[in-house]
């Protein structure tokens, strides 16, 4: 071939690539915030190791089914989980801090050694859910909006819920054994056979909040500032 022809085929393949390129951008449009399906999802799953952390940070779920997955150690960090279905999910220490779970569904999930700072799972469903890590890494819920959520019968020996507001919320025959409930606001709040053995309910606003049929005696220690 001459210069000219290799010239020319070289300007024609550049072509080419450019149009492949254009096509791929405009197939996955950078302003798409529409949430991510269960059966896309599961595709990442499946190619993805078991410790790896998923990059999930800022994604959309809103409204998917990820009910039974495997979603041990992913960033979940600022998602939209709201109106998921993460029941009998394995969000084994999982990051979902500043996440929002709000409406979500966790009954029966498996939250040992989560992370959930600050996420907003008001009126989420939260019903027999284990937080307890027999590692001893603790749950850390702190500053968390539980406003109305229903965690009965959960397991959360030694759960950091700082500051966190558990308002109406209905947290009847939990374990809160060693829990840290200083700054917490219980107002309304149903802790009904509920044992709260070593829990710390310092500055916390227990207005309203019901402790009937108890398992062990509130100290009054427990709750003075
Ligand atoms: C996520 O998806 C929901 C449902 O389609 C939508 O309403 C919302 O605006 C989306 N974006 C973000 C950032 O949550
Ligand atoms: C999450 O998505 C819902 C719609 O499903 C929307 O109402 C909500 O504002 C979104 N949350 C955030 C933090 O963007």
């Amino acid at each position: 071939m001459t210069r000219v022809q290799t010239n020319w085929l070289a300007s024609i393949i550049a072509y080419l690539i450019y149009l492949n390129y254009i096509f791929e951008c405009n197939a996955q449009p950078p302003e798409d915030h529409s949430p991510i399906s269960r059966k896309e999802f599961v595709r990442f799953l499946l190619a993805t190791p078991t410790k790896s952390e998923l990059r999930c940070q800022g994604l959309n779920f809103s409204g998917a089914d990820l009910s039974r997955l495997d979603l041990r150690y992913i960033n979940f960090k600022m998602a939209n989980l709201s109106r998921c279905n993460l029941a009998h999910a394995n969000l084994c220490c999982s990051n979902l801090e500043r996440a929002d779970l709000s409406g979500a569904n966790l009954d029966g999930a498996n939250l040992q050694g989560v992370k959930m700072l600050c996420s907003n799972a008001e009126g989420a469903s939260l019903k027999g859910c284990n937080f307890e890590d027999p590692s001893g890494l603790k749950a850390n819920l702190e500053g968390a909006n539980l406003k109305g959520v229903d965690m009965e019968g959960s397991q959360m020996t030694g759960i950091n819920l700082r500051v966190a507001t558990l308002k109406n919320a209905k947290l009847k025959n939990c374990n809160l054994r060693g829990a840290t409930l200083a700054g917490t606001d219980l107002e309304n709040c149903d802790l009904s056979g509920c044992d709260l053995q070593e829990a710390n309910l310092r500055g916390s606003n227990v207005k309203g909040a019901i402790f009937e049929e108890m398992l062990t005696p509130l100290h009054m220690s427990q709750s003075v500032r």
